[in-house]
């Protein structure tokens, strides 16, 4: 990914509304990926995120950048607004489960956002994050490819990383895609995978190495149950998706039309108004220009079920 030269980055504002576990560390992995020279960290417990940003400002010291505690009107002339803030999964829980909390903190949240910088970008990282990053689109009135959610981007890199193990290859040589939910219902695009260029069962071949379906399907599972089994051990998650945040900021910050997997409201396998994760370009103007995914039958039935299942929690909202 291209770094942004010094000139750019001392215009960049980010501001991240939650200074939780996912806000802080996505702040200080701001700080090492130098993408901002300004970091405000917007959160009820303004004591609490003194803490973090009298923390992180030590850090903020080899990178030539500063790091505040700011409220909504810090929002104005931001690059990029990220949004953490919300309860996050307990062990057991789904992440549709937090959906009536966190709806009703974005209802406060994203107008206030939108008021003061009606031009931002924002990233939607609250879970669940396709229907929050529905309630931002509604909410902020902000046009579609203004409003992203980190959505599969996380996925497809857990996928990436089963699958770069199973194969014994570098995670960034498997092109292999999560869509649709982030949550339960996400779909890998198995037909699509490609290593070298080649579809798995060709690189297998290729490779001499035996195609094993089942050890396939248990890097899928994996992917689909790592959030889980990470809560389980610590609690929450935090890196991931902090560093997730931070590549969908590059190519916004750098202007470099890369093509991630992010949440985005749409139409998908002909569900209206629905927000999931495909491949999108992304550059200085937000999630721009969708890709469109040729899709198999079976692909594309699931991603309805999918968009399905995000439509239903859509309207329990409504009622
Ligand atoms: C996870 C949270 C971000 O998957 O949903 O780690």
């Amino acid at each position: 990914m291209p770094q942004p030269n010094a000139a750019d980055v001392k215009s960049i504002k980010i501001v991240i509304v939650g200074a939780g576990s996912v806000g802080v560390t996505t702040a200080y992995a701001l700080l090492l990926d130098r993408l901002a020279a300004d970091i405000v960290l917007i959160d009820i417990d303004k004591n609490r995120a003194m803490g973090e940003v009298m923390d992180l400002s030590h850090a903020a010291h080899f990178a030539q950048a500063r790091v505040r505690v700011g409220d909504y009107e810090d929002c104005a002339h931001a690059a990029a607004v990220i949004i953490t803030a919300g309860v996050n999964q307990k062990p057991g829980q789904t992440r549709l489960d937090l959906v009536k909390t966190n709806y009703a903190l974005f209802r406060d949240v994203v107008p206030r956002i939108a008021r003061h910088a009606p031009d931002t970008i924002l990233v939607v990282a609250t879970n669940p994050v396709d229907v929050l990053t529905h309630a931002a689109h509604h909410l902020s009135g902000f046009p579609l490819e203004r409003v992203i959610g980190s959505g599969t981007a996380m996925d497809t890199t857990r996928f990436r990383h089963e699958l770069g193990k199973h194969f014994g290859v570098n995670p960034r040589n498997v092109h292999a895609m999560i869509v649709g939910e982030h949550g339960d219902s996400q779909l890998p695009v198995w037909s699509l995978a490609t290593i070298c260029g080649m579809r798995l069962h060709d690189y297998c071949r290729a490779a001499r190495m035996e195609h094993d379906e089942a050890a396939l399907e248990a890097c899928a599972k994996r992917t689909r149950e790592a959030a889980y089994e990470i809560i389980r051990r610590k609690g929450k998650t935090n890196y991931g998706v902090a560093s997730v945040l931070v590549s969908i900021l590059q190519p916004i910050v750098t202007d470099s039309d890369a093509i991630m997997t992010v949440s985005r409201v749409g139409t998908y396998a002909g569900i209206q108004d629905v927000a999931l994760s495909m491949p999108c370009k992304l550059n200085r103007h937000g999630a721009y220009q969708d890709v469109p995914l040729l899709l198999s039958e079976l692909e594309e039935a699931e991603l309805r079920e999918s968009a399905q299942s995000i439509k239903e929690v859509l309207m329990s909202l409504e009622k």
